[in-house]
């Protein structure tokens, strides 16, 4: 199979990498930096920064290769910060995070017949918390992004939109307050594995995690915005 996976340098998307790599499949492996990735057989490193929008359209348009699998795993999460985020970080999150997609797929759909598209949301898509906004906000958007997709490329291509809750990466090692219901990569990386053999639509994890948002998308407003705010400061 011809693999391609963004973000493939580091955390998640590096195991993801191992895991696909059996010996028999092509990976595409995108993100930056590419020195850990490079001269391993069947691991064709591309060097790419997802945030200049124009040199990701151009490279997948003329790169001639049809994928089973494309894996769009690539993201940034700015410090959490209570200040009104500036607008340059706010667009460099939305360009990595959400359009870089749409600008990769416009040269990849067209080549693929048949195959999956995964998309690596997060939970944190389910709640606008005032301290990541752009972060949620692309993540959101992503969420919406997935839902038209699958059904725009239904049936020879599967959508499979994953929401993971915090996972233990070089992304968390950054946040300095409680993650409840912290994975290990290992533990993260077998769920979307998961998520991915059995085409799931949709697929948040960990569940009591994800139940707990639901719960807390059920209450009034007044009282989620009272809990964001006490949480945020
Ligand atoms: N960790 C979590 O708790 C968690 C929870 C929910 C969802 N997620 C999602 O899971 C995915 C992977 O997260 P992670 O925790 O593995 O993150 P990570 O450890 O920070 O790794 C991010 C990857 O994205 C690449 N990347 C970042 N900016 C890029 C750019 N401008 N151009 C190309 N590549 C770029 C990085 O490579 P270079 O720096 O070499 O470019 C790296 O390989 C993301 O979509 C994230 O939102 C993570």
């Amino acid at each position: 199979m011809n693999i391609l996976i963004t973000g493939a340098s580091r955390g998640i998307g590096r195991e993801l990498v191992n895991r696909f790599d059996n010996g028999i499949n092509k990976i595409y492996a995108v993100a930056r930096n590419v020195e850990g990735l490079e001269g391993m057989d069947n691991i064709i490193p591309v060097s790419l920064d997802l945030a200049d929008i124009q040199s990701v359209r151009e490279y997948f348009k003329n790169l001639d290769v049809k994928f089973d699998i494309v894996i769009a795993n690539a993201a940034i999460s700015l410090p959490h910060s209570p200040s009104f985020t500036p607008f340059e970080d706010f667009k460099k999150t939305f360009d990595v995070n959400f359009l870089s997609i749409h600008a990769m797929l416009e040269g990849v759909v067209s080549k693929m017949e048949k195959g999956k598209i995964v998309l690596i949301s997060s939970l944190a898509s389910l709640v606008g918390a005032p301290s990541s906004m752009p972060y949620s906000a692309s993540k959101r958007a992503l969420n919406s992004y997935a839902q038209s997709l699958r059904n725009l490329l239904a049936p020879d291509i599967k959508v499979i939109n994953i929401l993971p809750g915090f996972i233990k990466t070089d992304m968390t090692d950054k946040n300095d307050f409680y993650m409840p219901f912290l994975m290990d990569l290992k533990s993260g990386v077998d769920r979307i594995m998961y998520a991915i053999e059995s085409n799931k639509k949709e697929y948040a994890f960990p569940k009591r995690f994800y139940y707990l948002i639901k719960l807390f998308n059920l209450l009034p407003l007044s009282i989620q915005d009272k809990l964001l705010q006490k949480v945020s400061k």
